[in-house]
């Protein structure tokens, strides 16, 4: 199989933010069109939202064509805290949306590094980019000194599920989320990679 040559970073510049809150409500538009709304107002919120620390990319050719969303030492990718929203819907309504995007949080064992989203450009899937970010995750918290990486997958990823196991991550459980279910997500299977 030929893989494209992939630049990985750690990190995103301010000038990257834009094109990481696309490729982020591209991919999982279903989940966040009922909390953040319609398209430019979801990326706009989604731009303020994105921690740059927590973020590995992946480009070709200079272009960013993928996105990991790293949560490790109280850090997480999506920074989703109360005053962003209130700014953004205004009191009522952001104290609404707020309680909702907290039904995605999931709690995270000692000693580990959470990969909680992984993102590729529609037109760049199946060309290994996934392979080269997920094996970058791997390196990237054992570099950190972490113990394992896991991954909640939710049961709208089926890609995602094979990806990790095809890359040696192990089933650890599954768990039933019903508060999601609005959002088409059941149940989350915990896979967990020990590095
Ligand atoms: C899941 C996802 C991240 C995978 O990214 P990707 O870049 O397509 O992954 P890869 O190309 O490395 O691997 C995908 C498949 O293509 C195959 N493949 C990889 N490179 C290939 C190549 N050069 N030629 C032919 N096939 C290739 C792999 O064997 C793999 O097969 P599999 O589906 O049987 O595992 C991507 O599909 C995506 O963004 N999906 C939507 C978002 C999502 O579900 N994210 C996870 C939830 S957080």
């Amino acid at each position: 199989m030929k893989l494209l040559p992939l630049q990985i970073h750690q990190g995103l510049h301010p000038a990257q933010l834009q094109r990481a809150a696309q490729l982020y409500f591209e991919t999982f538009r279903q989940q966040i069109n009922p909390i953040l709304g319609a398209e430019s107002r979801a990326i706009a919120f989604l731009r303020q939202a994105i921690n740059p620390q927590s973020a590995l990319t992946a480009r070709y050719d200079g272009i960013m064509v993928g996105l990991a969303g790293l949560r490790f030492d109280g850090q997480q990718f999506l920074q989703l805290q109360l005053p962003l929203f209130i700014r953004h819907f205004g009191w009522l309504l952001g104290r609404i949306r707020f309680r909702q995007a907290t039904l995605f949080e999931r709690p995270l064992p000692a000693g580990q590094l959470a990969l909680d989203s992984l993102t590729v450009a529609p037109d760049m899937r199946g060309q290994g980019v996934g392979t080269g970010l997920l094996n970058a995750v791997v390196e990237f918290a054992s570099r950190k000194g972490f113990e394992a990486v896991c991954i909640q997958v939710p049961n709208t990823a089926p890609a995602f599920y094979r990806l990790c196991r095809r890359l040696g991550f192990n089933y650890t459980e599954t768990q039933n989320w019903p508060a999601l279910s609005s959002f088409g997500i059941t149940t989350f299977t915990t896979l967990t990679k020990t590095v």
